[in-house]
């Protein structure tokens, strides 16, 4: 037999001298127990087999305020036939209303059951008994419930539970449902209720007091349940999608890179042309980008700048290439616009820093007007780095971005050509996922053209690498919708740990 605990022993000896079986506020009463103790020790008696636990579903029925004050002076209808008895069997409304002084906020129910029960007939503000009014269930139950307080509905008749329905569509009754638990010695918990239980006290904290007076040696002490769950805590803590962020950054800084920032409301030079993204090209239409309405336009920079870009556009300028072959247009290039990609931070940066080694990145948000969907959001983050040095070749991109992701935790990256307008060669940077069982895109890169460079006057190569961190983040957070990052969901946020 498993040892009792305090607890157990006193339900135990409760419910002894209850004759096996009683409720868990009898039991309550007699051992001194708090619900929550007698609850404990019940489910440990019945895992012990010493006890079974019947649960019944009851409903109890009580009086409601008004329904007291109608158990005191009577149902309305049954004051007001009372005084039209008393008057002599009619009387008129007004009479009645006086003879019973009915508060004047029943007249219109007491009316309506006078007539309803058959009791009385209503004939020009004339009230004329019709039939001895009997005692109803309806006013035996209001009795009953007065003088014995709460009932349970199962246990009355049919004709009181009948008027249970009608008192409660008066209002006059209140009904809850509860659970009524009831525990009962099984036969082995009565033989061992038989060979007498003597009540050991247990203490479950080792006190001075006991270990002084040499009482710890009497006494029982509890046993803990060391592999107890503690309780859940939910600690303020920094937004999982930032402490990515803060990640990425702290990478960045680890391989000696710093942090540039630019403006987001850019102007379609620094976004597009500076980069050789020709006038026409698709990605400024306004399908894609957000232009400003007010204001719309900006600034260029010093005119050496503009006009060697525009040139570059137009024929190609010292650049080598045959440039865009059309006609550049200022006004085009002055248009603001929320910049589309942080690569317009970079090549900002680039315009005022042309003595090498440079080695910059940033981790910011990028807009496009695309129509919302598990993967594409109108406002998200890019990761954007460059290196400019002497003597630096696209082997040196790739081994810093292997580094780079590396540190993120993503170890297996392979590069593919692909292509942008201000690179050359262009690669694209996937990463496989165990996890998903494929390939996912990470960044798009390259080393910056000579149509970049030269209009700015940048004489060393420059490696360039941009990509989403959304993406990054459904991996490492295991969800399947960029939604979820920015919808601030309580419950997901809570399960997420303090620290990635
Ligand atoms: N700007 C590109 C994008 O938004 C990424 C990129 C950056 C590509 C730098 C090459 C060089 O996808």
């Amino acid at each position: 037999m498993a040892e009792l605990r305090e607890n157990e022993q006193k339900t135990l000896l409760a419910l002894e001298k209850l004759d096996g079986r009683g409720s868990i506020e009898e039991i309550m009463g007699i051992s001194g127990l708090a619900h929550a103790a007698v609850m404990r020790a019940a489910l440990s008696l019945k895992t012990k087999k010493l006890a079974k636990i019947n649960e019944e579903k009851r409903t109890s029925v009580a009086l409601s305020e008004e329904g007291k004050h109608h158990a005191r002076k009577g149902l309305p209808e049954r004051r007001l036939i009372q005084a039209i008895t008393r008057l002599g069997g009619e009387a008129t409304v007004k009479k009645a209303v006086e003879k019973a002084s009915l508060e004047e906020n029943f007249l219109t129910i007491a009316l309506g059951w006078l007539r309803r029960k058959g009791w009385a007939t209503v004939k020009k503000h004339v009230l004329t008994i019709s039939e001895k009014p009997k005692i109803g269930d309806d006013e035996t139950l209001l009795t009953l419930l007065d003088e014995k307080g709460p009932q349970v509905l199962e246990d009355m008749s049919k004709e009181l539970q009948k008027a249970v329905s009608t008192l409660k569509s008066r209002g006059l009754v209140e009904i809850e449902k509860k659970t009524l638990r009831e525990l009962e010695l099984t036969k082995t918990g009565w033989e061992l209720v038989k060979q007498g239980i003597e009540i050991v006290e247990e203490v479950s904290q080792l006190t001075p007091e006991l270990v002084v007076t040499g009482k710890w040696r009497k006494v029982k002490l509890r046993r803990f349940n060391v592999t107890a769950r503690g309780p859940a805590v939910y600690p303020g803590k920094v937004h999982p999608l930032q402490q990515m962020i803060q990640g990425v950054k702290e990478a960045f800084l680890e391989m000696g890179f710093t942090e540039i920032r630019g403006p987001i409301v850019e102007t379609a030079f620094w976004n597009f042309d500076a980069l050789f993204q020709p006038q026409d090209h698709p990605a400024r239409e306004m399908m894609d980008t957000f232009y400003l309405a007010r204001p719309k336009e900006g600034g260029l920079p010093k005119e050496d700048i503009v006009e060697a870009v525009a040139k570059t556009h137009e024929n190609g300028w010292i650049t080598g290439s045959r440039g865009w072959e059309y006609s550049w247009s200022s006004d085009e290039a002055r248009k603001l616009v929320l910049r589309t990609h942080t690569t317009s931070v970079t090549i900002r940066y680039l315009s005022d820093h042309k003595e090498p080694p440079v080695k910059v990145f940033s981790v910011d948000r990028a807009y496009r007007n695309e129509r919302v969907d598990y993967k594409h959001i109108p406002e998200f983050y890019q990761i954007e780095g460059i290196v400019m040095d002497k003597d630096v070749t696209l082997r040196d991109l790739m081994g810093t971005l292997k580094e780079f992701y590396s540190k993120l935790g993503i170890r297996k990256v392979e590069f593919w050509p692909g292509y942008f307008p201000y690179t050359e060669p262009s690669v694209q940077a996937t990463a496989y996922v165990p996890k998903l069982k494929s390939w996912i895109e990470l960044c798009g890169m390259g080393i910056f053209r000579p149509e970049v460079l030269e209009p700015l006057n940048i004489k060393y190569p420059v490696l360039a690498w941009g990509g989403g961190l959304e993406r990054l983040a459904l991996l490492k957070f295991g969800i399947d919708n960029i939604r979820f990052l920015y919808k601030n969901d309580l419950g997901w946020i809570r399960r997420m740990p303090l620290c990635q």
